[in-house]
């Protein structure tokens, strides 16, 4: 699968002949001025949680491309009602629909969530994505939790995107052992950098990883990777 950075936790994966876009936060990110929003292709908007971060582009994307935003109930609908996003899908925790790409599973997570104008976002999540190419989980904004070993009992997981930079979310030690819980070796970092909370020493993430038996991957802004 081709997997596109687009800074923060923002990423496009190419699954199943469709363009999905993850947590899109691109034009309010100093560190990725260079990425042009206005070329970015999406058929699905996959949205995990409320906050800016995480949704500032959601729906000038969505508009612009047509996309369908996939998020929990509160999310996808307040993207249509309140943003004028035409096509959405909601979810809820637990539950999985097959889209034409394949079928993706809305699973937990530890975080908060208030929409930009106060209105509740409902829990935070997480993805998982299963493919004929593979599948893959999306955390999202969450700390270690022990339902993460659900996924790896449910899933073989090609790879997985694993938040690091601490304060926020879990950092570096957690995700080694997120990545143990959900039995996955090939790491995509995210949330990390963006703001001064957040930086981290990435040689010192990836030796973490790597004494674990896990190879961690740091991709640069503007970056596309086969994984
Ligand atoms: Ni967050
Ligand atoms: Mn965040």
């Amino acid at each position: 699968m081709n997997i596109t950075y687009y800074g923060h936790s923002c990423f496009g994966v190419e699954v199943g002949g469709k363009n999905l876009l993850f947590d899109p936060f691109i034009s309010p990110n100093e560190l990725a001025k260079k990425v042009d929003v206005t070329k970015i292709k999406a058929d699905y908007i996959l949205i995990s949680h409320g906050h800016e971060d995480h949704m500032a582009d959601a729906a000038s994307i969505a508009k612009q491309t047509n996309a369908t935003v996939i998020a929990n109930y509160e999310i996808a609908v307040w993207h249509n009602a309140k943003q004028g996003v035409k096509n959405f899908h909601p979810m809820n925790f637990g539950g999985k629909w097959k889209f034409d790409f394949g079928t993706v599973k809305f699973v937990n997570a530890i975080h908060s969530s208030t929409l930009p104008d106060g209105t509740g976002g409902g829990n935070p999540g997480g993805f998982v994505v299963d493919s004929t190419e593979g599948s893959f989980y999306f955390p999202g904004d969450t700390a270690l939790t022990y339902d993460m070993k659900l996924i790896g009992e449910q899933y073989k997981l090609k790879f997985s995107f694993m938040p690091l930079g601490d304060n926020f979310t879990m950092g570096i030690d957690d995700a080694v052992k997120a990545s143990d819980f959900i039995q996955c070796n090939n790491i995509v970092g995210m949330h990390y950098d963006t703001f001064g909370f957040i930086k981290i020493d990435h040689n010192k993430a990836k030796e973490k990883f790597s004494k674990a038996g896990k190879n961690l991957h740091l991709l640069e802004i503007g970056e596309t990777k086969n994984i």
